[in-house]
């Protein structure tokens, strides 16, 4: 399948202009920042385009298909349902759309909590998810150039950043976003926290 053509599925499977563009947004994001940091640029643009599937589902699909689909299921994810748009989206790029590479399918799984194991791939799609110049909040932009120049930094001052916006709205921390957080060093004066659900 040629990237056009993937675009027009994801397209179709998404069903909303507005939720496709950010996806076209995080994968030309992708592809660049690929670039720069020696991933690769076909991979992380073919991650992006997929990444949000499934982020479109209410919460009661999002937990019908990951049960369906045998999929594994923390307390967290049961409690905040929306954080499972990315490993579901990770396994319908998988199964409806033919992706095999697991380098490509780990990063979408991990797109929005982000982990304790991260490969160059993996951050490249969580800081364009968060960064795409779509994004409307102050520290954007700075945080995308440094993106563009400093990945270990750019992941903790990312990972800092959606922690204190989540922190302003009384979000637990989740698993996987403590055990990035310690990876990362990134530090937060609270505990009420978690990371972007987009
Ligand atoms: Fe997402
Ligand atoms: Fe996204």
């Amino acid at each position: 399948m040629t990237f056009t053509e993937l675009c027009k599925r994801v397209r179709k499977h998404i069903g909303q202009e507005h939720r496709y563009e950010h996806c076209v947004r995080v994968a030309r994001m992708a592809e660049n920042l690929a670039r720069v940091h020696g991933a690769d640029p076909e991979k992380a643009r073919d991650a992006g385009m997929l990444h949000d599937l499934a982020r479109l589902y209410s919460n009661e699909r999002l937990l019908a298909e990951c049960e369906q689909r045998g999929m594994t299921i923390s307390d967290f994810e049961r409690a905040h349902p929306i954080v499972l748009h990315a490993p579901l989206s990770a396994e319908l790029a998988r199964s409806e759309f033919g992706v095999t590479d697991p380098e490509v399918l780990s990063a979408i799984a991990k797109h929005t909590l982000a982990a304790g194991e991260m490969s160059v791939l993996d951050c490249v799609l969580y800081l364009a998810d968060g960064l795409e110049p779509g994004r409307d909040y102050p520290e954007r932009a700075p945080l995308a150039e440094m993106a563009g120049r400093d990945l270990p930094g750019a992941m903790r001052a990312t990972i800092e950043s959606s922690l204190r916006y989540l922190s302003s709205k009384h979000l637990p921390l989740a698993p996987q976003t403590a055990a990035a957080m310690r990876v990362f060093g990134a530090h937060t004066t609270t505990e009420a926290t978690t990371a972007r659900h987009s």
